[in-house]
């Protein structure tokens, strides 16, 4: 079977190689959209077209199951995506919120993009899985996904300063989602400001879901 994977760059890796892991045989096709990075701070409607490119090539390419492998994407533009390729089967990224507040910790903090925590299926996610007296605070990061994109692999430094001007230490959460997946590929500089935090994210929840799929 073929399965396409895409985001707005490299941060998609981090659910390739967790789907890759349960499914070996398969054939993948990854697109790095880096060109168009941030989705995060992108109007909704030019956002979509974005977004349907790639999965036309990814169709064109064969795929029967596109994985989204991209909170902002998944929030904002799944459920039209669905009603317009009814044939592609697709599995979208979500903050892992409800993993975190499994844990029965008192507080979760989540980071995500701009358009991902302005979105009401973000303040339902919250909503929805929060039980009593647990408390879950969201927190825009604005740059931070294109910041990483640019200089993890080559200036570190300069993740460390975006990390700086939006983030301040705080030993108060008990977890913190990730709810890019860009923000996993510097996971230990993000660690450092939540001292008493585990820090979730997505990656392994889509792959089990896409083998669900896969194998029935
Ligand atoms: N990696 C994406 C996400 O999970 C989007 C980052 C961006 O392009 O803003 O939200």
């Amino acid at each position: 079977m073929k399965i396409g994977v895409f985001d707005s760059g490299m941060g998609g890796t981090t659910i390739l190689e967790a789907v890759k892991k349960r499914l070996p045989e398969m054939e993948y096709r990854y697109i790095a959209d880096s060109e168009n990075c941030p989705y995060g701070e992108k109007p909704v409607g030019l956002l979509y077209e974005i977004v349907r490119d790639k999965v036309e090539a990814l169709r064109d390419w064969g795929a029967e199951l596109i994985v989204v492998a991209c909170n902002t994407a998944t929030v904002r533009c799944i459920d039209k995506l669905r009603r317009d390729y009814p044939d592609i089967q697709f599995v979208g990224t979500e903050p892992a919120v409800k993993l975190a507040l499994s844990t029965g910790v008192r507080k979760v903090l989540v980071l995500a993009t701009p358009n991902t925590i302005n979105s009401e299926r973000m303040k339902l996610l919250a909503e929805k899985n929060r039980q009593i007296g647990q408390e879950v605070d969201l927190l825009a990061c604005p740059g931070l996904a294109e910041t990483i994109e640019k200089y993890y692999k080559t200036d570190l430094g300069r993740v460390k300063a975006k990390l700086n001007e939006l983030l301040s230490r705080d030993d108060s959460y008990g977890a913190v989602v990730l709810g890019c997946t860009h923000y996993p590929l510097v996971k230990d500089l993000i660690a450092e400001y939540y001292p008493n935090a585990q820090l979730v994210d997505s990656a392994n929840g889509v792959a089990k879901r896409v083998e669900e799929l896969v194998r029935g």
